[in-house]
């Protein structure tokens, strides 16, 4: 089986390419790049004049349904709507039910994707039964059962004691942990960011702080535990200058945001579409310049979805009773594609983002297209200008704000181990 992707600009920030050349791919690895490449006759070939080639794009935060929520997503339906939006490998969290907390549910994931998902799934094991944060779970487990990462997501580890063993027992099995920070007693029962906005709508709301207060400690527990955190889905001013100044001091650790936090502010909400209930909530003007600010000077290293799919049965109710996420596969790319044109990132710093950082953190030989790699490749239309249809998604849900905007950039091929999973 063999593949030949001639005339394409290949950018990989891993090897330092950006350039115009072809790609040849064989028994689903890289075999070569280079210019003026020559390939058999019977070779399929792609065309790649005027698009862009890059790595397969890595989500390391996808929430998919299965088990247990099969009617919002399934790993099957997840992963195609990954390799719509030109996702090769997704991460997914383990807020399922039962929760991703040992090593049967784990292999259950993997064994489901193996057979249903066209694109790379890796697990993430809870770092607590049952998501509770009162027992660790069997870490030493999940891990040779196969999670790449583990987090509570969707729930803080309140007890910060429970955290640090948490972090300790991760540590001596060198499973990264990826954090969901959130006060919960001071987020309790709001439902949008504090602020003129949420008081002009009467909705209850969740100050800022309860994020910038357990990014605080669990930059704290990672520094006193020696083991580094990834930050899950930044949205505040304050976490962002938190994380940065961490870093200047040396402290190993990373941070994600989500396309919806330099996408657009609270002042969304106005509109009470629930699709715009996220947790944590869309922030202020401040919060999104500050977002965009530790993109670009690589306080943030990461852009993860957060698809988070649920029902019409979760989102058509009144704003204060829906559940909290908004679907972000199949519009990640071309919402994330708007940071090139404002000059926040270079296209190659973009990809880095989505390739290179994504698989760093995850520690996973992902997200390059070195000669032998998994030939895992994503090529982009920059150009291709589309009005988002959420009912042409392929996920099973369609809670997504952005329907009937205008976006610019998507994926054209997806390709997984040299097969062309999904092609526009
Ligand atoms: O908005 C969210 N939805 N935030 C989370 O942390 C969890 C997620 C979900 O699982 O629906
Ligand atoms: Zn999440």
């Amino acid at each position: 089986m063999a593949l030949f992707i001639k005339n394409g600009r290949v950018v990989d920030p891993s090897s330092d390419i950006d350039d115009f050349l072809d790609v040849l791919v064989e028994n689903g690895k890289v075999k070569e790049i280079g210019k003026n490449l020559k390939a058999d006759l019977s070779v399929d070939e792609i065309d790649a004049k005027g698009l862009i080639v890059v790595p397969g794009l890595i989500d390391i935060h996808t929430h998919l349904r299965e088990p247990g929520h099969e009617y919002k997503e399934t790993i099957k339906t997840g992963a195609e709507a990954a390799a719509a939006g030109g996702f090769t490998t997704i991460a997914c969290m383990a807020n399922t039910n039962p929760v991703n907390d040992n090593a049967s549910v784990t292999r259950y994931i993997i064994n489901k994707a193996r057979t249903e998902a066209c694109v790379n799934v890796l697990p993430v094991g809870a770092i607590t039964k049952g998501l509770k944060g009162e027992t660790l779970a069997e870490i030493g487990e999940l891990k040779e059962a196969g999670v790449v990462a583990l987090s509570d997501d969707g729930r803080t580890v309140r007890n910060s004691e429970v955290m640090r063993r948490g972090l300790e027992y991760a540590r001596s099995f060198s499973v990264p942990v990826i954090c969901h920070c959130e006060d919960t007693f001071l987020s309790g029962g709001g439902v949008m960011n504090e602020g003129v906005v949420s008081t002009r709508l009467g909705l209850k709301e969740i100050p800022p702080i309860a994020e910038d207060i357990m990014v605080s400690r669990d930059i704290l527990l990672s520094t006193w535990t020696g083991h580094p955190v990834h930050i899950a889905h930044v949205s505040t001013a304050g976490s962002v200058r938190i994380i940065r100044e961490a870093k200047a001091r040396g402290i190993k650790i990373t941070a994600e945001t989500a396309p919806h936090f330099f996408s657009l502010t609270e002042s969304s909400v106005e509109s009470f579409n629930t699709s715009l209930k996220v947790n944590p909530p869309l922030g202020s003007e401040n919060d999104v310049k500050a977002v965009k600010e530790g993109l670009k000077d690589g306080t943030i290293d990461v852009i993860a979805s957060d698809h988070a799919p649920h029902s019409t049965v979760e989102k058509d109710v009144e704003f204060d009773n829906a559940a909290f996420g908004m679907v972000g596969l199949e519009t990640s790319l071309s919402l994330s594609l708007v940071l090139v044109k404002e000059n926040i990132l270079t296209f190659s710093q973009l990809i880095e983002k989505f390739t290179t950082n994504p698989s760093r953190v995850l520690n996973i030989d992902k997200g390059t297209l070195a000669k032998g790699a998994d030939a895992d490749i994503t090529i982009i239309d920059p150009e291709a200008e589309y009005v988002v249809d959420k009912n042409m998604f392929k996920s099973k849900s369609n809670n997504s704000p952005f329907h009937g905007c205008i976006l610019k950039g998507r994926s054209v091929y997806t390709i997984v181990s040299g097969r062309v999973v999904f092609s526009h």
